[in-house]
C-alpha cells in the first residue's frame, strides 16, 4: 500500500522519500543558500534542466521539496511548491498564469489583500477582474468574456464563512477552458480538498492551520506537476522571488504532523461555540457552516465531509459599539488577526483583514461594520464559551 492510500494523519506524518541522515527521526534543516556541484558539466546540466538536483535555494531546497511532497500528497494533487506567504502564493500563481488582456472571475468575498491585489493592482497589468457572487450561475455566466482565463474563490470564504459549490465551479471552468483557482487556507486538506471535486489549483495562506502556532507567514501552491513547475521556474524564480526559508519547512512540517488532531479540536470547538452564540441574547446572526441555520449548510456537509475548522464570524444586536466593547473586554481571546492558531483569536473585519475593501465593495459583499470574525483555538471550549458569556451578558 503506497503512502498516498493512507490515513490523512498518516499522510501528514510520513513522507516515504524521506532519507534519514544519520537515523535522524526528523528531516533535517539545509540552512543553505547555494548548493555546491561537482563540476562545471554538472552545474551546466542542472541549469539546463538535463540533470535533477539542487542549484540554488530560490528554485529549490531539500528542507522545502521534503514538505512539498507532503503537502501535494495531502490535497491530492501531482505537486506542490511552497513559498514565503500566502499572498506569495496567490501572486505567483496570477502572474504565472496571465498575461496583459487577461480576464478573471472572482467571488466578491475574497481575503482583502486578495481583492486589494485584484481590484488594484492587476489591472496595473492589464488583467482585469470581475467580482460576482459564485452561487448565483446567472450572474457568473454574465461575467464571462472571450479573454477570461481564470475563475477564483475560497470556500470558506473569509471573513464571512461563504460556502462555494466547488463542483459547480469545477464543470463551469471545465465547459469554457479556464482555470479553477480555490483558496483553501480555511477549510484545510483536512476539510476539504478541492482535487476531488476537479479544481485545478490550491492555494494556501500556510500561516494558518498547516503550520498552526503563530510563529510562520508561508504560502502554498498545489496543482498538476507541469503548472507548478512553471510557478517555480516563472512566477517564484523570476518575477516574486517568494521563497520560503528551510527554516519556516521545518517549522511547518512539524505543524502538520498534528493537523489532523488538531483541526478535530478546532472543529468541535468551534461548532459549540456556534452553538452557544446562536442561543445568547445579545447575538443577532452567527456565520458557521456547520450550522444548520447557515445558508449553504448541506453543500458544506458534502464537500467538508462534516467537518467546519475553526473560523466563524458573527454580528451583535448593538452593532459597531457592542462588537468593539466586546473585542475590548474578551481575555481568552486574543485582539489579533490571522486564524487557525492554537490561541482563539478575535478581530473586526471591516477595519481590520478586510480594511483594503471600499466601503462600497464591503457592504455588498456582506461584510458589515458590526461584524466580528473569531478563530476558535484549542484550549479548553468551557473556558471559551465561558469568556464569550461573561462578556456577551454585559451587552444585554
Ligand atoms: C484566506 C486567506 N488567503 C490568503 C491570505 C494571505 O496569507 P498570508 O498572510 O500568509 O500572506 C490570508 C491571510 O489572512 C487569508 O486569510
Amino acid at each position: 500500500m503506497s503512502l498516498k492510500e493512507k490515513g490523512f494523519a498518516t499522510r501528514a506524518i510520513h513522507n516515504e522519500r524521506h532519507e534519514a541522515e544519520y537515523g535522524a527521526l526528523t528531516f533535517p534543516i539545509y540552512q543553505t543558500s547555494t548548493i555546491v556541484f561537482d563540476s562545471a558539466e554538472q552545474g551546466g546540466r542542472r541549469f539546463a534542466l538535463e540533470e535533477g538536483g539542487y542549484i540554488y535555494s530560490r528554485l529549490g531546497n531539500p528542507s522545502t521539496t521534503y514538505l512539498q511532497e507532503k503537502l501535494a500528497c495531502l490535497e491530492g494533487t501531482e505537486a506542490a511548491l511552497v513559498l514565503s506567504s500566502g499572498m506569495g502564493a496567490i501572486g505567483t500563481v496570477f502572474m504565472t498564469a496571465l498575461n496583459e488582456g487577461d480576464h478573471v472571475i472572482s467571488d466578491k468575498v475574497i481575503y482583502g489583500c486578495t481583492h486589494s491585489l485584484f481590484e488594484h493592482h492587476l489591472p496595473r497589468f492589464g488583467i482585469e477582474v470581475s467580482f460576482v457572487d459564485l452561487t448565483n450561475p446567472e450572474e457568473v455566466k454574465a461575467a464571462l468574456k472571450e479573454n477570461t482565463k481564470i475563475i477564483y474563490c475560497e470556500t470558506p470564504a473569509n471573513p464571512t464563512l461563504k460556502i462555494i459549490d466547488l463542483e459547480w465551479v469545477a464543470k463551469f471552468a471545465k465547459e469554457h477552458n479556464l482555470m479553477s483557482v480555490v483558496d483553501n487556507t480555511v477549510a484545510t486538506p483536512y476539510c476539504t480538498r478541492p482535487k476531488e471535486f476537479g479544481i485545478d489549483v490550491v492555494v494556501h495562506s500556510a500561516t494558518k492551520y498547516l503550520n498552526g502556532h503563530g510563529d510562520v507567514i508561508a504560502g502554498a501552491i498545489c496543482g498538476d506537476a507541469d503548472f507548478i513547475l512553471k510557478c517555480n521556474l516563472e512566477g517564484q524564480k523570476d518575477i516574486t522571488g517568494s521563497v520560503m526559508s528551510p527554516f519556516d519547512a521545518f517549522l511547518i512540517n512539524r505543524g502538520l504532523k498534528t493537523l489532523e488532531v488538531r483541526m478535530e479540536r478546532h472543529c468541535a470547538n468551534a461548532q459549540a461555540v456556534a452553538e452557544f452564540l446562536e442561543t445568547h441574547p445579545a447575538v443577532a446572526k452567527v456565520y458557521y457552516p456547520g450550522l444548520k441555520s447557515h445558508k449553504d449548510h448541506e453543500i458544506a456537509k458534502k464537500q467538508m465531509n462534516d467537518k467546519y475548522s475553526g473560523l466563524m464570524a458573527f454580528e451583535l444586536k448593538g452593532g459597531y459599539d457592542a462588537a468593539k466593547n466586546l473585542a475590548n473586554s474578551v481575555k481568552v481571546f486574543k485582539l489579533a488577526v490571522s486564524l487557525g492558531d492554537c490561541e482563539s483569536l478575535i478581530q473586526h473585519p471591516a477595519s481590520m483583514t478586510h480594511s483594503p475593501y471600499s466601503k462600497e465593495d464591503r457592504i455588498a459583499a456582506g461584510i458589515d461594520d458590526g461584524l466580528l470574525r473569531a478563530s476558535i483555538g484549542l484550549e479548553n471550549v468551557e473556558d471559551i464559551i465561558e469568556d464569550l458569556k461573561v462578556n456577551l451578558d454585559k451587552l444585554i
